[in-house]
């Protein structure tokens, strides 16, 4: 039977901001430190294709960076299917997570680092806005990912350049590509 100190805090920055997809005890916004947040994560398997690979998000470690995003309190079981969902390169890692109030508490991350086959890296941004503009998978536009994220973070209040900036982009590059259909 599950005991209350078994539950567990898992920290979202990507998808699981806007969308769980499991059952949680609780769900309270939150940040982790050290940690910066990047579209440098390949996904042929969720919002891409093989043929064609969309950007999703992963952290990349960087000296005084926060990282704000949603923190879930599940059972340990969850982590089972999300092991399988996230295992496109993705490893846990045990991290601090700070909430609004200034508590903290130990949990883990979903983290894609550069030694996964999936790993893509750095692009200059309009490149990045024109591969997450074209890209799907079976889990959908691989355009709806970044501005589901980008809305999720605006609605949280927080400040994310990097999302916002690359938000900005894609929709420009919406703007500029005729439609095909
Ligand atoms: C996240 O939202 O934190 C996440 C989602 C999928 C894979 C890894 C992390």
């Amino acid at each position: 039977h599950f005991a209350d100190q078994d539950a567990i805090w898992l920290f979202g920055y990507g998808s699981l901001i806007w969308k769980a997809g499991f059952d949680y005890l609780e769900r309270r916004p939150a940040s982790i430190r050290g940690w910066t947040r990047r579209f440098w994560q390949g996904s042929h398997d969720h919002r891409g294709t093989p043929d064609s690979p969309g950007r999703v998000a992963t952290l990349l470690p960087e000296a005084g960076a926060t990282c704000h995003g949603m923190a879930y309190r599940i059972t340990p079981d969850v982590l089972g299917p999300l092991d399988v969902r996230e295992k496109n390169g993705y490893l846990r890692e045990v991290v601090t997570l700070r909430f609004n109030d200034g508590d903290t508490a130990q949990g883990l991350v979903y983290i894609a680092t550069e030694h996964n086959a999936a790993f893509l890296g750095e692009a200059p941004l309009e490149a990045m806005a024109r591969q997450i503009a074209t890209a799907q998978g079976p889990s959908g536009p691989n355009r709806d990912y970044l501005l589901n994220l980008d809305d999720a973070l605006n609605q949280l209040g927080v400040e994310d350049t990097h999302i916002r900036e690359l938000a900005h982009q894609l929709r420009q590059v919406d703007d500029t590509t005729p439609e095909t259909s």
